[in-house]
């Protein structure tokens, strides 16, 4: 094999694997525009729909989870809304939400 295509090929792979971990960041940031509409962008609206930005994963995991199965008797409009994603998303979900800095500035 002539070097520089060897070459080019080496550098690909971590370009590639780079972009694996982008993308799957991307997706759960496009899981987590639809919560938007209500929560404000990043999770940080300040109003009578409770703000989730920056509590400890956990925490939200457990709640969404509690949403998706029924166990959390009051709420009104989370249950239908946990209902569309995997357990899995969910946890991504959390964790989003949760990596966000809720002091600063809302974008
Ligand atoms: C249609 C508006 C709407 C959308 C969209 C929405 N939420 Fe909610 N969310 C609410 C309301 C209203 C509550 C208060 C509980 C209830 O009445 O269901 C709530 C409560 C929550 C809570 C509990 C917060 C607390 O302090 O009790 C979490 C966590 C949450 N939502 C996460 C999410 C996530 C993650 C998404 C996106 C997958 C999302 N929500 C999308 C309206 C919405």
């Amino acid at each position: 094999m002539n070097t520089r295509i060897a070459l080019t090929l080496a550098l690909m792979i971590p370009a590639t694997l780079a972009f694996a971990d982008d993308r799957s960041s991307a997706q759960t940031a496009l899981l987590a525009a639809s919560c938007a509409n209500c929560h404000g962008t990043d999770g940080k609206l300040a109003g009578a729909i409770p703000a989730i930005a920056s509590r400890p994963a956990t925490a939200l995991e457990s709640q969404l989870l509690d949403f998706k199965h029924d166990e959390q008797t009051r709420a009104t409009v989370m249950p239908r809304i946990a209902k569309g994603y995997s357990d899995e998303e969910l946890k991504a979900l959390a964790q989003y939400f949760s990596n966000i800095d809720a002091a600063s500035k809302q974008r």
